[in-house]
């Protein structure tokens, strides 16, 4: 039995805005700029950045100008606004599921699922939907903490992620399984924080 809704992610991470950044923001601050570093994003190309939160990573976006964020918290995405007019970043911003977004096919240049893989109730869901919205040869970068692939999580491990996955993200998703269930390929898996629990992936769909 899961917790993890999209309900009572809407719920909690409203509860969680006031004090995101101060969680989130610095430990992770090295990782979001090498990750959109790696992204290898040209100035022009349209960027996607599903489950945005308060905008942590639009401070390494400011020479794109072609920029698209989704969070299904709607607190999320006023602060986010507030954030890219402080910083003079253009872009537009969506109260969505990133399960299920509403844009064309084909739409982006590029994906950004920062933090949102091990959070989101359905990954498969999201990584299917994240393959469909982006234009053949375009790229995607993860950066979260994943348990390796092939890996069986222990009894203690599946026990705690029952607490985790609901107040803070599951610990037991494996990138190479979920990525499996697309065409997309992983072409870069570096380790990233916390002696490489957490992973910057980059994946490509294929031209
Ligand atoms: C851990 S935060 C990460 C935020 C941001 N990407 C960052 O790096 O700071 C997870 C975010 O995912 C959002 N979220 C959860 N479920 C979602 C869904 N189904 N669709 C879109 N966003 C979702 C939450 O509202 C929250 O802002």
């Amino acid at each position: 039995m899961s917790f993890n809704t999209n309900t009572w992610n809407r719920l909690r991470y409203t509860l969680y805005l006031p004090i995101y950044d101060l969680v989130a923001d610095r430990i992770f601050r090295r990782y979001r700029k090498r990750s959109i570093e790696l992204l290898q994003a040209k100035p022009d190309d349209t960027i996607l950045i599903v489950g945005a939160g308060t905008g942590l990573d639009l401070p390494y976006l400011q020479s794109y100008t072609r920029i698209t964020a989704n969070d299904i918290t709607p607190g999320m995405i006023t602060k986010l606004k507030s954030r890219a007019e402080k910083l003079g970043v253009p872009f537009e911003a969506h109260v969505m599921n990133g399960q299920q977004m509403t844009y064309a096919d084909y739409s982006f240049d590029a994906v950004i699922l920062h933090l949102i893989i091990a959070v989101i109730p359905d990954p498969v869901a999201c990584i299917r939907e994240v393959e469909r919205v982006l234009k053949p040869g375009g790229t995607v970068i993860v950066f979260d903490k994943f348990l390796p692939d092939g890996q069986q999580p222990s009894l203690l491990r599946r026990l705690f992620n029952q607490v985790a996955s609901t107040l803070f993200s599951d610990v037991n998703r494996s990138i190479g399984t979920i990525v499996g269930h697309t065409s997309l390929q992983v072409e870069l898996n570096e380790p990233a924080a916390f002696g490489g629990t957490f992973r910057i992936v980059r994946l490509r769909k294929v031209a």
